[in-house]
């Protein structure tokens, strides 16, 4: 029985490469709420070839951030649909402290809040091996790894059958550009999260399993009030 009356959201930060989307569904299943992941949502718009999509390609296959106005726009468009109504896990966003403050602003209008902002840590040398072997599905963005997490259905999606993908912005002089703008742009966000008292440290540098164990129990932790729905409980107890 879900007893949530606020509207809350979860957030998932790290580096590119940390895990975020690996953990992602999990999660959200756990709460109850949506996974929005503003990669994925950028990425519809360039395969639907939408002017937004286009506006948003080169600074993606730069690595570089695209502009604020337009990824805040289309988290706060995907937040207004119906399965959203009672909160949702965003991943990827906010990246910059303005994206922060706005969130921060539009959820406070709405009676909400950032409930607890999970933070995958995992050190920087690990990430180029892992979005150098990284393969993702067209259809249901699960993502894989051809050594540390491959696809039961072999070059398919082990969840839906779909086809298995390669980003271009996963190739190693990309990802060192991703990384130096996450050190700039996105670390203040995770500072800034912490100093409002709803930061989880969650070690991300152990096995999927491992990781996966700790940011349902980091995210289910009661940093303002919260009642974890039974599912949550039940995966932690475990
Ligand atoms: P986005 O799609 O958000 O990419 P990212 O943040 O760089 O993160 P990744 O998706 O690369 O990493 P992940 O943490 O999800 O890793 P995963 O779980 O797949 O953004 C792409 C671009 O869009 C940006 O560069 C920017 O241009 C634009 N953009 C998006 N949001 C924006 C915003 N808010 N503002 C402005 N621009 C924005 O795992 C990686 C690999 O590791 C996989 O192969 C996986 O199998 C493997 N793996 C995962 N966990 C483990 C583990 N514990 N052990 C071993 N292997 C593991
Ligand atoms: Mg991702
Ligand atoms: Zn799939």
């Amino acid at each position: 029985m879900m007893l949530r009356t606020r509207y809350d959201v979860v957030l998932l930060l790290g580096a590119p490469g940390a895990g975020k989307g690996t953990q992602a569904r999990v999660l959200a299943t756990a709460l109850d709420v949506p996974h929005v992941a503003s990669g994925d949502l950028l990425r519809e718009h360039r395969s639907r070839g939408t002017a937004l999509g286009q506006a948003a390609r080169a600074y993606m296959d730069r690595g570089d951030l695209v502009p604020d106005d337009l990824v805040v726009g289309i988290i706060l468009d995907r937040l207004r649909q119906g399965d959203a109504h009672r909160g949702a896990l965003l991943d990827g966003f906010p990246r910059t402290l303005a994206q922060a403050a706005v969130l921060d602003e539009r959820l406070g209008e709405h009676n909400g809040a950032v409930r607890s902002a999970v933070y995958v840590e995992v050190s920087l040398r690990v990430l180029v091996e892992r979005l150098s072997g990284r393969w993702l599905c067209r259809a249901c963005h699960a993502s894989y790894h051809e050594v540390f997490n491959p696809s039961a259905a072999g070059d398919r999606c082990a969840a839906c059958g779909g086809d298995l993908y390669q980003r271009p912005d996963d190739k190693r002089n990309v990802v060192e550009n991703r990384i130096h703008v996450y050190l700039r742009d996105t670390r203040p966000v995770i500072d800034h999260y912490g100093a409002l008292g709803v930061l989880q440290r969650v070690d991300g540098d152990r096995g999927i399993e491992a990781v996966r164990a700790d940011i349902l129990a980091a995210a289910a932790r009661p940093p303002l009030l919260y009642q974890p729905t039974l599912s949550t409980a039940a995966v932690v107890r475990g």
